[in-house]
């Protein structure tokens, strides 16, 4: 803008006189008669572009072409013109009124005005305006987003129209044709149109008739519209195709603070990552961990992290009655076993009590803890067996794994062949083997002497 002599005069007047006296210095501003030199010009633009955010609170207006040249302006400046927009009594008159050559007197300065008044800029001055903007000037990142995110809102404002009366849809509960009618409805008309009752009553249908991906999408947006907070069960447990479009994005912004919700949520989405958004939009809710929680978790107890296992207390454990981690990571075990322990033997529990809970965690049991087992005929299966930790098995003779299988013994001959056991019969001594009668083979040699080589320090 500083190109015509009439601004570059008028600029260093701005500035020296905000430097004088910041109040009065802009009824002397005249911009008629004098010519000033490039220099003077960027030192006046420098000292307006200096000037706090109080001086620009008092000068109004009259400062923000000014203003606009400036590089950077500090949140103090911002605010100050914030706040002279927001009182909506600029020359430039009502933003409802504003055309592009007011645009071009803001500049840069289009950016600072809250939402609400972008809005009432005529959209279809604003946004080829901002087009061009973004074109022909050289704007640091976050400006960048600032427009798109101006554009985004003003493309919304447009979109809120009105279902066409022909396309109303007046029943609640679709029926067939009704929904032959809406395969040919555009995405635009089916996301004015469709009620929450027909998405609340007939979710489902929308995975059975071929509806196109556009269509389906725009059922998700309006769902999305509908309920910000999560959708009611009746519709995430229905959603069909729709659940394909579902992100953790979404998930993010749903209210999850019941254990039902969890529940439901948890078998309706197909993928592991929506269950771990789902377990941890839940726990932020809570912020904690409860037995219900845990009893609704079921398999996906495997999916907790670090952090989430470190929040289940002992007391949680033992409030838990379907709680199965055994088919989870060792990690998750490993962690598990000890509060479990502690949870069940502090309490008044038989023995085979004892065993029929401590069994799901077993997975992260030591040598000595099985050790102790075998000695209580708890006949464990062969499932939890195979699911012992091949750390813990290596210790266990076959006189102890006899004593742990108890009644069980005859299934290690047919899973013999299965990693962790050959693993283990590779370790034990043939003789002691032959003492189990299940003919297992591959054992050490009689007269075998292991030699513990000791490690070369280097
Ligand atoms: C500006 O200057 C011109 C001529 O020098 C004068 O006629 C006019 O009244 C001045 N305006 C203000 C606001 O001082
Ligand atoms: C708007 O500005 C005019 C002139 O600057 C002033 O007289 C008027 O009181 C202002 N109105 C409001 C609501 O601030
Ligand atoms: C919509 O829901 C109603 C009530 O549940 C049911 O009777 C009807 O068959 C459903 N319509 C379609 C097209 O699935
Ligand atoms: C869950 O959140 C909703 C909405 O914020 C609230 O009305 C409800 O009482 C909450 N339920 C629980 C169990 O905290
Ligand atoms: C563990 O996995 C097996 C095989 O996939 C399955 O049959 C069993 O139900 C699972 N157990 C649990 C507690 O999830």
């Amino acid at each position: 803008m500083p190109e015509s002599p009439r601004m570059l005069c008028c600029l260093f007047m701005a500035g020296c006189a905000i430097m004088l006296t910041p109040s009065d210095a802009l009824k002397s501003l005249n911009t008629s008669g004098l010519v000033t030199s490039k220099e003077e010009a960027r030192i006046s633009n420098h000292l307006v572009c200096e000037m706090s955010g109080d001086s620009i609170a008092v000068t109004g207006e009259k400062l923000l072409k000014q203003l606009s040249q400036c590089q950077h302006l500090t949140p103090d400046q911002t605010k100050a013109i914030q706040q002279i927009f927001s009182g909506g009594n600029t020359s430039f008159g009502p933003p409802s009124t504003w055309t592009s050559s007011v645009l071009d007197q803001l500049g840069q300065l289009i950016l600072i005005p809250d939402t609400r008044i972008l809005q009432s800029i005529p959209q279809n001055v604003l946004k080829p305006w901002l087009q061009n903007f973004i074109l022909h000037s050289d704007l640091p990142q976050n400006q960048l987003v600032r427009i798109r995110e101006i554009l985004k809102s003003s493309r919304t404002k447009r979109e809120i129209e009105n279902c066409p009366e022909d396309k109303m849809i007046r029943e609640d509960i679709l029926n067939d044709d009704l929904i032959d009618e809406l395969l040919l409805y555009t995405p635009a008309h089916l996301k004015l149109c469709l009620t929450k009752g027909n998405l609340v009553n007939n979710i489902s249908a929308f995975s059975d008739y071929p509806f196109t991906d556009e269509q389906l999408t725009a059922v998700k947006d309006k769902l999305d519209e509908i309920f910000p907070k999560g959708y009611p069960p009746a519709v995430f447990s229905n959603l069909g195709l729709l659940e394909k479009r579902i992100d953790t994005e979404n998930i993010k912004q749903w209210t999850i603070n019941s254990s039902s919700t969890v529940h439901a949520l948890l078998n309706s989405v197909s993928s592991d990552e929506l269950r771990i958004a789902v377990i941890q939009r839940y726990i932020e809710s809570r912020v904690q961990i409860d037995s219900d929680f845990l009893n609704v978790l079921g398999p996906y107890i495997c999916l907790l992290n670090e952090d989430q296992l470190s929040m289940i207390t002992e007391r949680t454990i033992g409030m838990a009655t379907l709680l199965d981690p055994s088919n989870c990571s060792s990690a998750v075990k490993d962690h598990l076993y000890p509060k479990a322990k502690r949870a069940f033997s502090d309490r008044h529990y038989e023995y085979s009590e004892y065993y029929k809970r401590i069994r799901p965690f077993l997975g992260g049991a030591p040598g000595e803890d099985l050790r102790a087992l075998s000695k209580n005929d708890v006949n464990m299966d062969i499932q939890t067996f195979l699911g012992l930790k091949s750390s813990s098995l290596k210790e266990l003779t076959p006189e102890i794994v006899k004593g742990l299988l108890g009644t069980n013994l005859n299934d290690l001959r047919d899973n013999q062949n299965i990693p962790l056991v050959r693993e283990w019969i590779q370790k034990q001594k043939q003789s002691d083997l032959n003492s189990l009668g299940l003919g297992l083979r591959g054992g050490l040699p009689e007269g075998f002497i292991i030699l513990t080589r000791p490690k070369k320090q280097d």
